[in-house]
């Protein structure tokens, strides 16, 4: 059996995958990932909390070998990434029962066809008693699916949390050790993955707050041997608070959007205003989803193909309203050949923002004198706008 101990009779049995880059055919994976499983031994009964991505259902099935019996396989989210090594399981111990959330039930069923019978569902508040180990079971959902749920362990004051306030890395340490990288992971995976649910991420902040924890083990990435900064941290995030920051991710084909961009950063740097530029032909889409946790405004920069904006642009415009971050306020500069639509055919791309538009810079070719002043006096306004929050 490979095993980590972290408590007594609790053991992290999970998979480091050390060379994926991608998740979801789209999220950049800079440092890997981890699927973590755990296996819980109580006095009566054997728990694993959550599988590993089929992919290496083998080594984590060679990583329980030893194990004499499993009474519960319990699934806290159905994604294939976490449940996907389920039918493995059972195959090892066809008499383990799943359990799972009331509305993972017929997810688990749909994705891995496994059969109803060998589910057993658990109500928000439910309780399993292991013997010596309890698990309580505290529905979370939109974390960030609508059957999340977390498990908390009283005795040891363990929260089981599978991809809630977890983050996408392979690595040798089993706890996050107050490392500010694995901060900095975990606020990629809230931005990339949990943002969009904000409003239930509340709501579930809230319910966790009533616990006594002194370990989060979530699915993905270290533990928190400190839950209280990721804790805090998810409050921040979800929180209403924005940064004086304006976020510009642009194109330019001939240079001319371009220079619009470095003309207006530096007005607006010299307006006080924070400002993150991402040149969307070399970005990391999660450095700039990362960037959109707390930016106050978001100005996009495109010049014009076909009347409008820049297939790459639009991308990232798809993908931003997919996130909903919080910004409050939008603008778009760029630039067109002959003739344009950008403005309204980007901003259409965006119906999830609830931003006020300040205004748009669109020049022909070349910005001109006036265009320049017209960035000069969009940059004064968002600062203005920025010191009114
Ligand atoms: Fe890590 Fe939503 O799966």
């Amino acid at each position: 059996m490979y095993a980590r101990q972290i408590k007594n009779g609790i053991y992290a049995v999970g998979i480091q995958d050390w060379g994926r880059r991608l998740f979801d055919s789209l999220i950049p994976l800079p440092d890997g990932t981890s699927y973590n499983s755990y296996l819980v031994r109580g006095s009566d009964k054997t728990a694993v909390i959550d599988t590993v991505d089929p992919d290496f259902a083998d080594e984590f099935v060679e990583n329980l070998k030893g194990l004499d019996k499993l009474d519960y396989i319990i699934t806290l989210h159905s994604e294939q990434d976490h449940s996907g090594s389920i039918p493995h399981l059972l195959k090892q111990f066809p008499g383990a029962e799943v359990i799972c959330s009331a509305k993972a039930k017929d997810l688990l069923i749909e994705h891995l066809l496994l059969d109803p019978a060998q589910i057993r569902t658990v109500a928000d508040g439910e309780t399993i008693s292991l013997g010596d180990k309890t698990l309580q079971f505290i529905y979370t959902p939109w974390v960030h699916w609508p059957e999340t749920m977390v498990a908390y362990m009283k005795e040891e004051r363990i929260l089981f949390s599978c991809d809630f306030l977890g983050s996408h890395s392979a690595g040798s340490e089993l706890y996050d050790n107050g490392d500010p990288a694995v901060m900095e992971a975990a606020k990629r995976y809230y931005a990339e993955i949990m943002m969009p649910f904000r409003t239930a991420i509340r709501g579930n902040l809230a319910k966790i707050r009533e616990l006594e924890i002194e370990i989060v083990a979530p699915s993905h990435g270290p533990l928190w041997n400190h839950p209280e900064s990721i804790i805090a941290a998810y409050e921040d995030w979800v929180s209403p608070r924005v940064e004086n920051k304006v976020v510009i991710p642009y194109i330019s084909m001939h240079g001319s959007t371009a220079k619009m961009v470095d003309f207006f950063s530096k007005e607006l740097i010299r307006n006080g205003v924070k400002v993150e530029l991402f040149d969307l032909t070399v970005t990391d889409i999660g450095k700039l989803a990362m960037a959109l946790v707390d930016a106050a405004t978001i100005v996009i920069g495109s010049p014009t193909v076909h009347v409008g904006p820049h297939p790459i642009v639009a991308n990232a415009a798809i993908l931003a309203n997919a996130i909903k971050p919080k910004a409050r306020f939008a603008a778009m500069i760029g630039s067109y050949g002959w003739a344009t639509k950008v403005v309204e055919n980007t901003l259409a791309l965006l119906p999830n923002l609830k931003v006020e538009v300040l205004g748009s810079v669109i020049c022909k070719g070349e910005a001109k004198e006036t265009d320049l002043q017209e960035l000069e006096d969009l940059a004064k306004l968002i600062a203005a706008k920025h010191k009114e929050l």
